[in-house]
């Protein structure tokens, strides 16, 4: 099955800090150890959905610095095609983020060139298949989507309101548990995927529940990325015409692949990788 997918979102570089126990509001916590990462959940989901084996492009902006090239490096060495990425007059989207010992998260994001994107700078969509998330503004989102007919995948993160046409357009969705209480989706017509943490997937049809999915047991490093990765595997394995139960299993098993490694797109699987952990 050949298809095209398109990734209309964001592109961070993530300065991370690992911790012992995430600092509580109006604590310093010290002696963490530093990395710096490409991410943005944009960014992320093309290079998840890359590694999957989808043919890629994504339509973004970085800034005119030195953050930019960092943050396009995993990008361009997987093959994801860029020629849409736009240089902006702002700083690169960076992105604060706190890891603790057991896993967890916290991020703060200075939004920079992706709040800087302008539906000006969004080519016309040609591709079969477009993700997108909530990094990037709302009207550049409804505005790419005018026209446009193919399968639209958004993964409603972070939580914002004022994105009903963007919902109502999608074919899938996909949530975690969270955000899932923060947006009215039990009637939505098309497909509806809630992510659960170590308790795997759900996924719904027109209000109705179709599958479910349980995640292989792995040890957790970072959870950071764990959902682009699953909306990207979703997504792909949708657009390959996979059974509604076998895509979820899919998604599942890279999204918990990508919690074994620190960062986000370096700890993204491979196909082979996530085939191989479901006896595929
Ligand atoms: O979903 C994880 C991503 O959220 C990180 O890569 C960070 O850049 C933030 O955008």
């Amino acid at each position: 099955m050949s298809y095209g997918l398109t990734v209309l979102g964001s592109i961070n570089l993530d300065l991370i800090v690992q911790v012992a126990a995430l600092p509580k509001a109006g604590e310093t916590v010290t002696g963490g150890a530093y990395t710096a990462l490409p991410g943005g959940k944009g960014a992320n989901v093309a290079v998840a959905a890359k590694r999957l084996g989808a043919e890629t492009e994504i339509m973004a902006a970085v800034g005119d610095d030195d953050y930019a090239a960092q943050a396009l490096v995993n990008l361009d060495k997987e093959g994801v095609y860029l020629d849409a990425v736009r240089r902006v007059d702002a700083h690169t989207g960076l992105a604060f983020i706190t890891v603790s010992e057991d896993g967890e998260n916290q991020i703060a994001v200075a939004s920079g060139a992706n709040a800087a994107y302008a539906p000006a700078d969004v080519p016309k969509l040609c591709s079969d298949v477009l993700i997108t998330q909530f990094e990037i503004p709302t009207h550049v989102i409804e505005s790419a989507l005018e026209g446009y007919e193919g399968f639209v995948a958004v993964n409603a993160s972070p939580v914002r309101d004022g994105v009903d046409r963007i919902l109502n357009r999608a074919d899938l969705i996909i949530v975690n548990e969270g955000e899932a209480a923060q947006y009215d989706l039990k009637s939505h017509p098309g497909l509806v995927a809630v992510t659960l943490g170590s308790k795997g997937a759900e996924l719904r049809k027109d209000g109705k529940l179709i599958a479910t999915a349980k995640p292989p047991k792995i040890d957790v490093v970072d959870t950071t990325g764990a959902g682009d990765a699953f909306a990207a595997a979703l997504t792909v394995a949708l657009a390959e015409k996979q059974s509604e139960q076998d895509a979820l299993e899919f998604a599942c098993a890279v999204g918990a692949l990508t919690t074994t490694r620190l960062g986000t797109q370096t700890a993204s699987p491979t196909r082979a990788e996530a085939d191989a952990i479901l006896g595929r």
